[in-house]
């Protein structure tokens, strides 16, 4: 059944004016952590050259498959499962897009989605993370520092990432940051590229 975010209505707009120039030569994305699925047929709309593969855990796909199968775009496969902790398909993309996951994941389950974007990306792919981030160790707003005590409040395993820590997971499994876009409500878009040399 449909799930509806209105936060995804809130951001989807101002994601897509970011993401559409990095995208325009691209041609496969995998979407990790779909939720809802709204997110999915937006950007494959405004995109139509990409082929957007949404995913989830398999809680989450009828939702995603509702929105996917309601909007009938040709551009949007019937989205799989997947766990980051998990098998990862054995395919490669050239975009790896995911939106509010990190400060979800325990900080393990962190550590296995990074390693299993570096191998996931085609060389010169993108890892585009968007969300809410710390840097130096602080929050970047008081509304951040809310939010991140009713993340730990619902699960102790949940917390908004410090940037620094995510970039060295970056690091390691071969990936550069290419740019940091500041974005409403004090969300930010982290952009990691695959070295060619990795
Ligand atoms: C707050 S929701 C964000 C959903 C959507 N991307 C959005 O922006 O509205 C967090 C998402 O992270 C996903 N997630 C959490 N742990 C995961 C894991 N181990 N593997 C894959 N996805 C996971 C959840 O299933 C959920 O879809």
């Amino acid at each position: 059944m449909k799930q509806h975010s209105s936060s995804c209505v809130q951001n989807q707009a101002p994601i897509l004016k970011i993401i559409k120039p990095l995208l325009l030569e691209k041609h496969t994305v995998l979407e990790v952590g779909s939720g809802t699925g709204q997110h999915a047929i937006y950007f494959a709309e405004k995109m139509p050259h990409l082929s957007w593969q949404a995913s989830d855990q398999v809680q989450y796909l009828s939702s995603v498959n509702a929105w996917i199968n309601e909007a009938k775009l040709s551009n949007t496969p019937p989205a799989i499962n997947l766990d980051v902790t998990q098998a990862w398909p054995a395919l490669e993309f050239d975009v790896i897009f995911s939106a509010n996951t990190t400060h979800i994941m325990s900080w393990e389950m962190v550590v296995d989605f990074f390693q299993g974007v570096g191998k996931s990306l085609s060389e010169n792919g993108l890892f585009i993370l968007y969300g809410p981030f710390n840097y130096n160790a602080q929050y970047t707003s008081q509304s951040n520092a809310n939010f991140d005590q009713w993340l730990k409040d619902r699960d102790r395993q949940s917390a908004i990432r410090d940037f620094e820590k995510l970039n060295t997971l970056a690091q390691r499994a071969g990936l550069t940051l290419m740019n940091d876009y500041a974005m409403p409500a004090n969300n930010r878009i982290l952009v990691w590229q695959k070295k060619s040399n990795f």
